[in-house]
């Protein structure tokens, strides 16, 4: 790993990995989005491999176990992230790689099933080589399905349930943050825009299946909310979606 954003970002992911357990997991999406339960996307992956990029604890991985998976692969930049998914998926059988998304760490070609990312594609410093290398661990016909926020989402900030639009969407680039999940860990993340990522997708060779603009879900509802300026609220998500989910197939 030759790049110093991987490695700074590694060693925070290391530090603020307890804050991540079971957090941002199958059958959610993202913060206030539609659940897999409301959009089944996945179809049915009994007997299927599947790949998660960016496992983190290990709880999608064992939903897709609980749905009667074949295999259950990972990769994931932080061994304590790993650490975490081992307890998660005790005494199941599982391949977890310790690894960046963008760099090729040696799991199988033309293999998966279905490969998935929920709350981590964003994070990868090279999208169109996360993107191709996808692409070949997948089996022709296989599906890769992955949430991230909404690219328009960071730049919507709330002021007394004011929503107003902070920086530039049109800048693509990425931000450093000092500080993450209040701990010493600086952390840089990519901002790129919607169009981007569909148009790697393609780039790669991916058929678009669906997209989605995450809506509340319907358990949610009815539920009565105040106003809110937290960066995710109920609030928000009525009136802009929190995340985006894309369905490709190869
Ligand atoms: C919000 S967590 C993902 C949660 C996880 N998908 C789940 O289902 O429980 C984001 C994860 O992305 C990982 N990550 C960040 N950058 C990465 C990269 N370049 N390659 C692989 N994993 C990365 C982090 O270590 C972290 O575990």
């Amino acid at each position: 790993m030759t790049s110093k954003i991987l490695l700074q970002n590694k060693q925070s992911w290391n530090r603020v990995a307890h804050h991540f357990n079971g957090v941002d997991a199958l059958p959610h999406y993202g913060p206030f989005a539609q659940k897999e339960d409301e959009l089944n996307l996945f179809e049915d992956v009994k007997g299927k491999k599947v790949l998660d990029i960016g496992c983190g604890s290990g709880h999608s991985l064992r939903y897709m176990s609980n749905k009667e998976a074949a295999e259950l692969w990972g990769v994931d930049l932080s061994e304590t992230q790993l650490d975490a998914a081992r307890q998660t998926l005790k005494n199941m059988k599982t391949h977890l790689y310790c690894g960046a998304m963008e760099e090729d760490v040696g799991l199988p070609v033309s293999y998966f099933d279905v490969v998935y990312s929920i709350y981590a594609i964003g994070w990868t410093t090279n999208l169109s080589e996360t993107f191709k290398l996808i692409s070949s661990y997948l089996k022709p016909g296989g599906y890769f399905i992955f949430s991230w926020d909404h690219p328009l989402y960071v730049h919507l900030k709330s002021n007394q349930g004011q929503i107003y639009l902070e920086g530039s969407y049109q800048d693509e680039g990425s931000v450093t943050y000092q500080r993450f999940k209040g701990e010493d860990a600086p952390m840089t993340i990519p901002k790129r825009k919607l169009s981007t990522y569909i148009n790697e997708l393609i780039k790669a060779g991916f058929t678009i299946d669906t997209v989605v603009e995450s809506d509340v879900p319907s358990d949610l509802e009815s539920m009565e909310e105040e106003i809110s300026d937290k960066y995710y609220s109920l609030y928000k998500a009525r009136k802009f979606p929190s995340t985006m989910i894309i369905k490709a197939k190869k």
